[in-house]
């Protein structure tokens, strides 16, 4: 049990007590509280009872897989080594020299090497480093964008997306102080390169921060990269692809080039700047993490900048990250994810999840097109739908939204098929699917 000398010997609890504003008879009050309470509402039991049913989480992009043991056994070498027991910490570039040697840069480093090369960076001209979200990859992305335009033309840039764009988009916008300019959408929900073109040529003294989306989160549409680069000759722009999800899987399909290779024939010009990719999204990474890379040469461009706002004197170096102290566990532990068995699986699970989708969407097509089942687009592994009954949406965990679709708003949820959402999963969802007449609808 938690007494109150124990907890007072805690490091930091008496700070915590003022900074959180209590009177030291309020606080007394809170520990006699914790210590008789009865009914703590955590229970790992609890958790532990829930962790069965991970696999029904259908709503969300997130990979409930459990990773194979080999991976915790990596963790174990991980800990043996002292990586996860004390404060390592990988603040700074993961390309320098580091004023605390505890951290795990040289894994950083390989990792983003190794998905770089995925993404068809060239190897020579490749930075980056492990966030901790695709949220902070994005923030990341925007922000080097914002300075680098800044800085070539002394105006700062508008934000180009679309409303179907990643709602931590609009978040990080309002972050960076910038305006919006919300690009209009094709009928499957990606960019419309035309609209894109009529909007730049409508701003023209500013130029445009473009944040183009590769699978949607409500309907996994895909802004069409080489369209939108056509649109933005001769502006001065920066193009950031969000891939949070589907930057995971098309590189271990045989779409990677048309969508998501930053250098195609001609390394000179890349087809766009930089790229975000959640770790814990198709990958399976059992927390939340990011990848963010960039090119060398512009990441050398934005840390000049970033060098005159940042006095590097403090670490020795310009940390390059917005963030100061960063995570030194997950480069460590995500290494895990870079390795060739650990890729052979993420191909096998790219391929079958594909698979999965097309099998939902066909049997939704045959057996429940009232509930007018749609897939954006073939590399999609999301498949969107008119809302289901609410127990439904609960037993699968079912993200929910209204869409105006013909002039008609109306509610509806989709289904993202993980590695996770096996064949096994799909079809009790499609006889739960069955059990509810349209009229319910
Ligand atoms: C397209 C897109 N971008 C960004 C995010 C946010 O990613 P994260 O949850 O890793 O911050 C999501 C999350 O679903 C997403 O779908």
């Amino acid at each position: 049990m938690l007494t109150r000398r124990r907890f007072l010997g805690y490091g930091g609890a008496g700070m915590l007590a003022i900074t959180a504003g209590y009177s030291p008879q309020s606080l007394s009050g809170l520990l006699n509280q914790q210590e008789t309470a009865s009914n703590i509402p955590l229970s790992l039991a609890d958790k532990a009872k829930l962790a069965k049913l991970k696999n029904l989480l259908l709503g969300y992009p997130v990979n409930m897989n459990t990773p194979p043991e080999a991976f915790f056994d990596w963790r174990r070498q991980l800990l043996a080594a002292g990586i996860g027991t004390f404060a390592y910490n990988n603040v700074g570039n993961p390309n320098k020299e580091s004023a605390i040697p505890y951290n795990t840069h040289d894994f950083e480093r390989e990792v983003i090497l190794r998905f770089g090369k995925l993404f068809a960076f060239p190897a020579a001209d490749t930075w980056g480093f492990i966030s901790n979200s695709g949220t902070d990859s994005n923030m990341h992305g925007m922000y080097m964008g914002r300075t680098i335009l800044k800085a070539r033309t002394g105006v700062l840039p508008k934000a180009y997306f679309t409303k179907e764009a990643h709602y931590s988009i609009q978040i990080l916008r309002d972050l960076l102080g910038l305006e919006t300019v919300f690009v209009g959408t094709l009928p499957d929900g990606g960019m419309d390169p035309d609209d894109l073109r009529q909007k730049l040529a409508d701003n023209p003294s500013h130029p445009a921060l473009v944040i183009a989306t590769i699978g949607t989160t409500f309907k996994g549409a895909i802004d069409q990269v080489d369209r939108i680069q056509d649109a933005l000759k001769g502006y001065s722009s920066y193009l950031h692809l969000d891939a949070a999800l589907f930057g995971g899987y098309l590189p271990f399909t045989s779409h990677a080039g048309e969508v998501l290779y930053q250098s195609q024939t001609n390394p000179a010009a890349p087809r766009y700047d930089s790229i975000a990719v959640s770790c814990h999204k198709f990958f399976g990474f059992p927390s939340p993490a990011g990848l963010f890379i960039t090119t060398q040469n512009h990441f050398d461009e934005f840390n000049k900048l970033f060098s005159q706002i940042h006095d590097p004197e403090y670490i020795h170096h310009v940390p390059g990250t917005i963030t100061c102290s960063r995570d030194a566990v997950k480069p460590a532990e995500f290494y895990f994810f870079s390795t060739p068995s650990a890729m052979d699986k993420l191909a096998e699970d790219a391929q079958s999840m594909l698979q999965h989708t097309v099998f939902l969407m066909e049997q939704m097509q045959a057996r429940f097109s009232h509930l007018q089942p749609t897939r954006a687009n073939d590399l999609s592994n999301t498949v969107f739908f008119r809302k289901p009954s609410d127990w439904i949406v609960k037993k699968y965990s079912l993200a929910t939204m209204h869409l105006e679709i013909d002039n008609k708003k109306q509610e509806y949820a989709h289904v993202v098929v993980m590695p996770h959402a096996n064949r096994k999963v799909l079809t009790e969802f499609l006889t739960d699917l069955g059990k509810v007449s349209v009229t319910s609808l």
